[in-house]
Order: structure tokens, then C-alpha cells, then sequence
């Protein structure tokens, strides 16, 4: 295992834009062990995702998967995914409304606008082309987590600051 330290608001090098993944690096040991690293960290955090950056690494990778999760225990399972330099494309208008935590900002919890259903493409560590449609939860995820690859924070999106807090605060008044 090599669980790393994952960078918390307020350190610059969440707020620089992440670098595409080069063709030489696919299939590499050392993307390999970003991965690791990326699946380990994530796990020991009980994170729902992680990207790249949060590790200091300015690179377009992010990890994403849930299956029980006490941060999230409403959230369905979704399959543990890498994406490697992804392409976000929102289909339709329809938006959600939901809340959202991260493991760069302990502890507080904020309610966030997102699109409800995404187009994503991106490349796996061996440098194949993958597609998908995502909604709901599932499309959520992926958009805080390629959000860090532009250096945005769901605290840049948030939909009300006053729908943001502390988690038990939050959970004390019934807004969780
Ligand atoms: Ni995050």
C-alpha cells in the first residue's frame, strides 16, 4: 500500500490545471503507480474519488468507485474506474442539485449544481479509448473529479453558501 497525503484547500497546487497524460507514459510503471497510489489513498480515506492533483502530481488522472462507503451510504455502487486526460461533455439540459464533500476539504459538506447526464471519454492505463453515457450520482462524481484537473474546488461551485458547513452541523439542523 502507498497511501499518500492528500493536499487540503489552500495549497496551490490544487488550483493549477492538471497536464494531459503523455503517449510515452501509457503502460508505464510509473503511471502504474500513480494508479496505485491514487486506488490506495482513495481507500484509506473512505474517498468516493480522487484525482492526481490532490496527491501533487499535475497530471489529467482521476479514480473513481463506490461500493460501501460510510461517507456516502446512500450512493449507489458504482464500478472503480481510472480516467486518463478525459473529455466532459454535458448531454441535454437537466441539472442536479445535491451534496458534495472532498477529501482536500475535511470535514465540510456544500450543495452543488451539476449536469445530470454526461458523455465521457477518456483512456484507460494502457492507453485504450473508452466512452460512456453517466447520470446522476455517477455523472456527479466524475464532474467534482475532473473539476480538480482544471484546479477547481466544489467550494468554487457552490449553489448556496449557506448550504455548506460543517457535516454534523449540517446533519444536526437536517440538511444531510
Ligand atoms: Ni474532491
Amino acid at each position: 500500500m502507498s497511501v499518500r497525503e492528500v493536499l487540503r484547500l489552500g495549497d496551490p497546487r490544487l488550483r493549477e490545471r492538471a497536464r494531459e497524460v503523455a503517449a510515452e507514459l501509457f503502460g508505464s510503471v510509473a503511471l502504474e503507480g500513480l494508479i496505485t497510489d491514487l486506488r490506495d489513498t482513495m481507500a484509506a480515506r473512505d474517498g468516493a474519488g480522487l484525482a492526481a492533483p490532490q496527491l501533487g502530481v499535475p497530471l489529467r488522472v482521476v479514480i473513481y468507485g463506490i461500493t460501501a462507503n460510510p461517507r456516502y451510504p446512500e450512493a449507489p455502487p458504482i464500478p472503480e474506474t481510472v480516467l486518463i486526460n478525459p473529455v466532459l461533455t454535458p448531454l441535454g439540459e437537466e441539472r442536479q442539485l445535491g451534496w458534495e464533500g472532498c477529501l482536500s476539504v475535511p470535514g465540510l459538506r456544500g450543495q452543488v449544481e451539476r449536469a445530470q447526464r454526461l458523455h465521457v471519454a477518456w483512456r484507460d492505463p494502457d492507453g485504450a479509448h473508452h466512452q460512456q453515457e453517466v447520470d446522476g450520482f455517477h455523472a456527479r462524481v466524475v464532474q467534482h473529479e475532473c473539476d480538480h484537473l482544471d484546479g477547481l474546488l466544489f467550494v468554487d461551485r457552490l449553489h448556496d453558501s449557506r448550504a455548506f458547513g460543517f457535516t454534523p452541523e449540517l446533519e444536526a439542523a437536517g440538511l444531510l
